[in-house]
């Protein structure tokens, strides 16, 4: 297992990437957004045509497609089956859609075993999700939960989208996040919610810059207290 692992966690749209992003860069660590592969196996599930509420056939698809995760200039590029779908996973069809594959347990087993052997092949990591401090790493070095009013997050998600056919206006945006929210809040397995041990960081008012400065500040001070 990695010397250094930190997880962030938080709601859709809380800049919960970027930030990984830039800290795990910072910090000379490696990044895992694990968003991307629920996504890669919604993507995987819908091409194959599987009903999406049939969790052995999710399970099938985690097993026969061949998937690959790596950081290429700081991005997590997908492959499936050898081909690129890094822009195709961030189709709004497909966002919809991973809630499926995030409520089946086993497909989250699987998931988080992947996610370990990610981890344990990397000297530090920083890796981001829904249920990284709870549940994949919940014993992680730091643990941090970000979050942000939701009208906020869907300002940011709408900056994001610009211009993208199927974005949709500011508020079926707001409308499709706090859909979003509420189904990785309740789900049964791996729900969204900060670890008892999380630092949470309410990003509302925030730059992504002062957001990275001050999760990396936490991260200097824990690694003073260790060593
Ligand atoms: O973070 P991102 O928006 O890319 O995640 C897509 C979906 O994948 C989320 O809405 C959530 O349902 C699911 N997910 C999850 N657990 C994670 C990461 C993502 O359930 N660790």
């Amino acid at each position: 297992m990695a010397d250094l692992i930190i997880t962030i966690d938080g709601p859709a749209a809380s800049g919960k990437s970027t930030v990984a992003r830039l800290l795990a860069h910072k910090l000379d660590a490696s990044f895992l957004d694990t968003g991307a592969m629920y996504r890669a196996v919604t993507l995987a599930a819908m091409r194959a045509g599987v009903d999406l509420s049939d969790e052995q056939k999710l399970l099938d698809i985690t097993q026969t497609c061949e998937f690959q995760f790596s950081v290429k200039a700081g991005k997590m590029t997908v492959r499936i089956d050898n081909t690129d779908v890094t822009e195709q996973i961030r189709n709004p069809e497909v966002t919809a859609n991973a809630r499926y594959i995030a409520a089946a347990p086993r497909v989250r087993e699987e998931l988080v075993q992947m996610q370990r052997r990610f981890a344990a092949d990397r000297h530090k990591i920083v890796t981001e999700g829904r249920d990284q401090g709870t549940v994949a790493f919940d014993d992680a070095d730091i643990k941090f939960y970000l979050t942000a009013d939701p009208a906020e997050r869907a300002r940011r998600r709408q900056a994001e989208l610009q211009g993208e056919s199927g974005a949709g206006n500011l508020q079926q945006i707001q409308k499709a996040i706090e859909e979003r929210d509420k189904s990785d809040e309740s789900r049964a397995v791996g729900p969204l919610k900060p670890a008892e041990d999380a630092i949470i960081v309410d990003t509302t008012n925030m730059s992504i810059e002062q957001v990275v400065e001050k999760l990396a500040g936490y991260v200097k001070e824990k690694c003073s207290k260790k060593t």
